[in-house]
């Protein structure tokens, strides 16, 4: 984003040096010669820096200053003063201008306020984002259906306990920010919260990232390695994708949970550790323990308390919540600061197969593409625009005059022996009759075969 900067002041030949030495700094820049036109492009063009001279023939400098800092409190402010005295300039100070320089000035100077101001602004806005990554990541799960907090109290509730915890939910439903919001408001918060994908790791290493390994305990092992189950001591281990682990590593993984101890990978000594466990998976348990590729006793073990978080299509309420947060976000960055109406009602009419990540993606890449302030439906991907319609729905043209019963049944088992080739038995099953019946009511409309 190339800077913007605004110059106030009444002196033609004042602003237009300005505003060229402004250009050759690669800037972009706005020219106003009274207060009141200045402070409308405040409003209008969001300015990063403002340069204001204290002396306007409509309006006093400080005035504007005054009414520029209400509208955007964080618009750096620099004072250019001719006839003030040191006090107007200090009153201007105070009233939260960021600098002022004294007429007539050098320009080399003025440049480097500027760029120093500049520089200001974008530290500020790296740690605003930078924090919210992490409110974001650690413990801060936005939300305000019913039955996401409903979940975050029994997050906050189950926090304080020991117990094992299972969270389940499809792919970006929040099941890892759920994880560090239970470990950031348990006793443990200011111990190690390490996580570990169970899917990532061939079942070799994921047993000596787990347990670690002593030196020379297979080809490659130069230095004993500690595990993550040693680094969690007193924290909290997250088992993320549990269902891929293999038989044999849940056996090892069981053991653990029940003596809560284990032997490092080619070690003999038994180390005990005091680790809570929180598990994730996007499958379904219950089917894996079916076909056997996932052991019920360990299931009982992590189950103790199950957390289901639900798609984000069946948690509506969330969205508007959710965007804005992530608007908030990433807005910092990309200078974006709302959604227009007609954009957050596509937004929450889609039905989000890759749920609050999908949904964070999108406003990200929304915010790329948006050059204004405002995300519009024309910013958002065009799977949005796609009816959002399953496969075996109908659609119906209903017309203002309305519609026959009779005439649509007629209209469907045309379509469906249509559809079926002239095959009843097919047709039927598309219609989900019996043959019988459809000769029947095929009869009745008077409809042919051949
Ligand atoms: N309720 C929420 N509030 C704020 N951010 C959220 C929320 N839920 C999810 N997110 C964000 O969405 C993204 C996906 O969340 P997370 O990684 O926790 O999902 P997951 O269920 O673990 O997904 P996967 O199964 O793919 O690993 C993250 O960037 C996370 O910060
Ligand atoms: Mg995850």
């Amino acid at each position: 984003m190339v800077p913007k900067i605004l110059i106030i002041d009444d002196e033609e030949h004042m602003c237009w040096a300005l505003d060229r030495a402004m250009r050759q700094e690669g800037y972009q820049t706005e020219v106003a010669y009274r207060g009141r036109d200045g402070l409308n492009l405040i409003r209008e063009e969001s300015p990063s820096l403002t340069i204001l001279d204290l002396r306007l023939p409509d309006m006093d400098g400080l005035e504007v200053l005054k009414e520029a800092k209400a509208i955007n409190p964080k618009l750096p402010i620099i004072m250019l003063t001719a006839h003030g005295t040191i006090e107007t300039a200090i009153e201007a100070m105070k009233i939260g201008a960021a600098d002022y320089i004294t007429k007539p000035f050098d320009l080399e100077e003025l440049k480097l306020v500027i760029k120093q101001n500049l520089l200001v602004i974008q530290l500020e806005t790296e740690v605003t984002f930078l924090r919210s990554e992490l409110t974001g990541k650690y413990g801060n799960i936005i939300a305000q259906s019913k039955i996401m907090l409903d979940i975050i109290a029994l997050i906050e509730r189950v926090a304080h306990s020991n117990a094992s915890v299972l969270i389940t939910g499809e792919s970006g439903t929040g099941k890892e920010v759920a994880a560090v919001a239970i470990h950031q408001n348990s006793p443990r918060h200011n111990k190690p919260f390490i996580p570990i994908n169970c899917a990532a790791l061939p079942e070799q290493l994921l047993e000596s990232e787990l347990f670690g390994h002593e030196r020379g305990a297979f080809t490659g092992a130069t230095a004993r390695k500690l595990g993550r189950f040693e680094l969690a001591d007193k924290g909290t281990i997250f088992l993320d994708e549990i269902a891929e682990m293999s038989l044999n590593m849940q056996a090892k993984l069981l053991r653990v949970l029940q003596e809560k101890s284990f032997e490092r990978v080619g070690g003999t000594e038994t180390l005990s550790v005091d680790v809570r466990v929180i598990a994730a998976t996007n499958r379904e348990l219950g089917e894996a323990i079916k076909k056997g590729t996932f052991r019920e006793d360990l299931f009982y073990r992590l189950n103790v308390i199950h957390i289901h978080l639900p798609p984000l299509r069946e948690r509506k309420e969330d969205i508007p919540l959710l965007a804005k947060h992530f608007i908030q976000k990433y807005g910092h960055v990309y200078q974006v600061e709302k959604i227009s109406l007609e954009a957050m009602e596509l937004l929450c009419n889609y039905h989000w197969p890759g749920n609050v990540r999908e949904l964070q993606n999108i406003i990200e890449r929304s915010a790329i593409i948006c050059r204004g302030n405002e995300i519009e439906p024309e910013h958002l991907p065009r799977e949005l625009y796609a009816p959002q319609r399953s496969s075996s729905d109908v659609v119906v043209d209903f017309p203002d005059s309305g519609i026959s019963l009779e005439g649509l049944e007629k209209e469907l088992i045309l379509k469906a022996l249509e559809k079926s080739g002239g095959n009843q038995t097919k047709a039927a099953q598309l219609l989900g009759i019996t043959r019988s019946a459809l000769l029947y009511r095929s009869q009745k409309h008077d409809i042919n075969w051949n």
